[in-house]
């Protein structure tokens, strides 16, 4: 049976996407069979052959895993929170659909990483089933991608209380998009502060790349970069 660890962030646009491509590609590179998963994706891309997930198509660019449905069971147009997304397409989640395309995934891959959606606590189905709900039904542990800027010790604190509150188990937090030369002191003194109140360790701190971007599926240099950067042996 496969390992899974379920990338969450403490927030949307925060880089979860970049991490979770990032880390299935260093995985691939160094002879680990890797899968990434997108459970649900809103604000899908429209194409010949349907909606699309920007973020499914980021993983093949930056892991070369070959895009398939299997990678994203639910994709809605509407940028919106899952739940309304699908509400919006006529559609509701079955979070069990979503346990049997993930089980399928663990029995073909040594490693599944799991992208949610925004942060622990949006909604996949009205009112109560949300991301912390799911990553518990996966029985997958946790890891909290966070921003490096002001405001970011409470979101990152608040994401990892609410894991652990919830059951969750907490691997590490990765702080995402530092820019060194121009780094405040806020910025600097972030990750100690992170580690010190939450007691979970940061596992790598991931600079700016220029030259990368989700958007334009360009991986440019965030493989070298994550291998580098990151701890990823601790979370195999
Ligand atoms: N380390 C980074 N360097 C440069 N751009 C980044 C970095 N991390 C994320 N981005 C950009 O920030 C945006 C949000 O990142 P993404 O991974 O899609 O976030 P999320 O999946 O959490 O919504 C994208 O445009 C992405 O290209
Ligand atoms: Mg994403």
């Amino acid at each position: 049976m496969a390992k899974g660890l379920f990338i969450t962030g403490t927030d949307t646009g925060v880089g979860k996407t970049v991490i979770t491509g990032g880390l299935a590609g260093v995985f691939r590179k160094n002879g680990v069979k890797a899968a990434a998963f997108k459970p649900v994706q809103t604000g899908g891309i429209e194409s010949g052959e349907g909606l699309l997930s920007e973020d499914a198509l980021f993983y093949q660019a930056a892991a070369g895993l070959p895009y398939s449905r299997d990678m994203n069971p639910y994709c809605f147009r509407m940028p919106l929170s899952p739940n309304i997304a699908a509400r919006v397409s006529e559609q509701i989640i079955d979070p069990a659909y979503l346990v049997d395309k993930y089980h399928n995934l663990t029995c073909e891959n040594d490693f599944v990483l799991v992208e949610g959606a925004g942060g622990l606590c949006v909604p996949l189905v009205d009112y109560g089933f949300t991301m912390a709900d799911l990553a518990h039904l996966l029985g997958t542990p946790l890891l909290v991608v966070a921003r490096p800027g002001l405001g970011t010790i409470n979101h990152t604190v608040l994401t990892v209380r609410y894991a652990l509150w919830s059951g969750l188990e907490v691997k590490g937090i990765i702080i995402n998009g530092y820019r060194e030369e121009q780094a405040t002191l806020a910025e600097r003194t972030n990750p100690e502060v992170i580690e010190g109140m939450t007691g979970v360790p940061i596992l790598g701190i991931v600079p700016y790349l220029p030259e990368m971007s989700v958007e334009s599926g360009c991986a440019g240099g965030l493989l070298e970069t994550i291998e580098e950067k990151v701890d990823w042996r601790r979370l195999m």
